[in-house]
């Protein structure tokens, strides 16, 4: 199997998750497009979704989905989305698409996070992926400074700009042994708007496709 049919099984597999007749919570990248093709098939039994991208929103829209505004929603049962690596506690490195600030906003409001991966995702330890960061423009030098200092190597996303107007730098080279302690202490950069670690709140489900099927880990 082609690593896109194993992306392809694994959101197959997350249909099985989406309530009828509620609101579903939805990821951006590759993965969670083919998610999105399958939620399409089933638009009848949904109430609509939300989206954490523009990019996402379009393809749902494509589809005939009704797109709720999260502050319009309060009740999120279910937020499906793919991950750049992803460990044996469920948390993962995400935003390789640079839509991390919107996705962990989203699945912050959802009450069980499903994660879609292919196998080549899952890791022993976090930080092979470089960690993407989403920054303030002005506070660029600054964050790649105090990011350096922690003992990363931060490089500028060249030519990308975020659905909120801002930068990525993408950190390489992190010893992520403790990815929840990371996360925090990440957050207190200032001029970090998100950083990409969900370890906090990691994914309360995997869906991990392989080429024997799609594993389950909760
Ligand atoms: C986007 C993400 C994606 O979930 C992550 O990059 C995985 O992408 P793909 O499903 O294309 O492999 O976090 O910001």
């Amino acid at each position: 199997m082609t690593q896109d049919e194993l992306k392809q099984a694994a959101a197959e597999a997350a249909l099985d998750f989406v309530i009828h007749g509620s609101i579903v919570g939805v990821g951006t990248g590759s993965t969670a497009n083919f998610f999105i093709d399958g939620l399409g098939r089933m638009k009848d039994r949904i109430r609509g979704a939300v989206a954490s991208s523009e990019a996402s929103a379009q393809r749902l829209a494509a589809h005939g989905i009704t797109l709720f505004d999260l502050n319009d929603v309060t009740e999120l049962p279910v937020y499906v989305d793919g991950a750049d690596e992803i460990d044996a506690s469920l948390a993962m490195i995400k935003g390789g698409g640079g839509a991390l600030t919107r996705e962990k906003i989203v699945a912050a409001v959802a009450t069980r996070f499903v994660c879609i991966c292919d196998a080549t995702k899952q890791v022993a330890t976090l930080g092979r992926f470089p960690l993407p960061v989403e920054i303030i423009p002005m506070a660029r030098a600054q964050v790649a400074r105090a990011l350096t200092a922690l003992g990363g190597r931060p490089v500028l996303r060249e030519g990308f700009i975020t659905d909120n107007g801002n930068l990525i730098l993408d950190v390489h080279g992190l010893q992520l042994a403790d990815p929840i302690a990371f996360e925090s202490e990440l957050n207190q950069i200032v001029g970090v708007v998100t950083n990409g670690l969900f370890a906090r709140r990691g994914a309360d489900t995997l869906l991990l496709a392989a080429p024997g099927g799609v594993r389950r880990i909760d």
